[in-house]
């Protein structure tokens, strides 16, 4: 079964709302180190703890980082970039970019990158964090990518599977970060929600519905489009 104890952890967007605890909950878990990796990496008190350039849109910094970080048994694909405004078809074409970039390809090529690293090591873990609004298509080009991003996990999930590598999903609705600080409906707070992952982790599970909302809305993906989107009707009204 993975486990954080001794593990080498690789957090990217670690100094995000989430990603800052997914460093300060790997070490209480016994992870050996973390590299804490960002755009503008931050000081960090304490030796454990490696800050690291890189910026998942490029390929060239995730190829530096991979060649820096070769020890790395628990990679975490934790950066995100959101959007201001839910329409599809009128997002910029940087909008679109930049989160197809930032939450499409960086996981996929990180997790590219560092999967020959990570099955050299017997009980290393992937995980991704994906969101309930992979599975809930209103937030445009962002829920677009998430659900891309679910669906490359469960593509790495079989083919590192005889590699001995475990990649788990991670689904969840508001988060108390930055990235959801326009939200007023209830949000996990960010420290219980990289416990349940990395309980999840531990417990050997794939998948993490962190969430009731997430919950639900995998639950009705099997009714009729209609049932998960009510607005529907009110449109053909
Ligand atoms: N908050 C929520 O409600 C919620 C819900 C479901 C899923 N999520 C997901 O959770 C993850 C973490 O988000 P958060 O809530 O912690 O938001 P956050 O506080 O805004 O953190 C996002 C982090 O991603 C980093 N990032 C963005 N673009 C990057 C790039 N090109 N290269 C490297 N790092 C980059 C940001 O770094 P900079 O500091 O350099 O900008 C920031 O540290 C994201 O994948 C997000 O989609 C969040």
């Amino acid at each position: 079964m993975p486990s954080l104890n001794g593990a080498v952890v690789f957090v990217t967007g670690a100094n995000g709302g989430i990603g800052t605890h997914f460093v300060h909950e790997a070490l209480a878990r016994g992870a050996a180190k973390v590299y804490a990796t960002a755009r503008k990496p931050r000081s960090w008190d304490d030796e454990r703890i490696v800050p690291l350039t890189l910026d998942v849109t490029d390929p060239a910094s995730i190829g530096a980082a991979a060649a820096v970080a070769a020890d790395v048994t628990v990679l975490i694909n934790n950066a995100g970039a959101s959007v201001s405004s839910a329409g599809i078809l009128t997002h910029t074409d940087e909008e679109i970019r930049t989160n197809v970039e930032t939450n499409f390809l960086g996981p996929l090529y990180l997790a590219r990158a560092f999967a020959p690293i990570l099955s050299r090591n017997d009980e290393s873990v992937i995980i991704d964090i994906h969101s309930l609004l992979s599975w809930y298509a209103v937030a445009g080009i962002y829920s677009a990518t998430k659900a891309a991003l679910w669906s490359a996990t469960n593509s790495l999930r079989l083919e590192l599977a005889p590699e001995g590598v475990h990649v788990v999903g991670v689904h969840v609705g508001y988060v108390d970060t930055p990235m959801a600080a326009h939200a007023t409906d209830p949000k996990t707070p960010p420290a219980d929600l990289v416990r349940t992952v990395f309980d999840a982790v531990e417990a050997g599970e794939y998948e993490v519905l962190a969430d009731e909302g997430s919950a639900q809305v995998k639950a009705g993906l099997s009714a009729p489009i209609e049932a998960l989107y009510p607005q529907l009707k009110a449109a053909n009204a």
